[in-house]
């Protein structure tokens, strides 16, 4: 099968040296690829900037922001049967970027941030997505019911919650812990273990789910 995989953080420029972003590692969205490739599928990953080494036999594409990785996954959704996403996409960007670095001046500095895209909520609204859809959930509380609201409103086939407010897994650990939500089967836990299994459980649960 054809996987498309988002992975890693964006960064949204404030000035030629400052940008808005967020932790996250890559870790989980290339343990992703790889678990993907291991599986015999395809595998095509739009990451943000990280510091980890691409998959040799994916096809990676690198972006920058938010936009970016909107219009790297819209050129690629046509070719994809299984999307993935796993980036921590910044919901908001400066609404001017600043053509020079800002300088210090007085005690207050206000940003106006505007939204960005929302990628995974496209799928199925703009880019008419007909294939397994993925979504993740980064939650810092009421992470089941939070989860669940964004199955439903981005038309997700599966939800994987991770309880961001918790130190030991997320972003960038090594490990994750994460719920399965899905529209139509009791929760389930793939417990505290490398991203590594939690990605091989994951295309497993993919894979099992496209063959019923
Ligand atoms: O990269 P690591 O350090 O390994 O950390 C892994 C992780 C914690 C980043 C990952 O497991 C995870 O939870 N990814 C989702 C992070 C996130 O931003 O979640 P969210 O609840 O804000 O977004 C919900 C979903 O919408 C996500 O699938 C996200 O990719 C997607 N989204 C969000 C905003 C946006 N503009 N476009 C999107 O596609």
């Amino acid at each position: 099968m054809r996987f498309l995989i988002t992975a890693g953080p964006t960064r949204e420029p404030i000035d030629p040296v400052r940008y808005l972003s967020n932790r996250s590692s890559g870790k989980m969205g290339y343990a992703l690829a790889e678990a993907a490739l291991a599986g015999g599928h395809e595998v095509t990953l739009v990451s943000g900037p990280v510091d980890l080494p691409a998959p040799p036999e994916a096809s990676t594409r690198f972006v920058e922001t938010a936009q970016e990785m909107f219009a790297a996954v819209e050129a690629e959704i046509k070719r994809a049967e299984v999307l993935i996403c796993c980036a921590a996409v910044a919901d908001y960007r400066v609404a001017e970027i600043a053509g020079e670095k800002i300088k210090k001046s007085g005690d207050s500095l206000t940003l106006t941030l505007v939204p960005n895209p929302d990628i995974l909520g496209s799928a199925r609204s703009v880019f008419g997505f007909k294939g397994f859809l993925v979504g993740f959930a980064a939650e810092t509380e009421h992470v089941v019911a939070h989860a669940h609201g964004k199955l439903e409103r981005k038309g997700c086939d599966l939800l994987v919650a991770n309880d961001v407010s918790r130190s030991d897994i997320g972003f960038d650990r090594d490990e994750n812990e994460v719920i399965l939500i899905w529209p139509d089967r009791p929760l389930e836990t793939l417990a505290l273990r490398s991203k590594s299994e939690i990605a091989r459980q994951l295309i497993a649960r993919i894979e099992d789910s496209l063959r019923d």
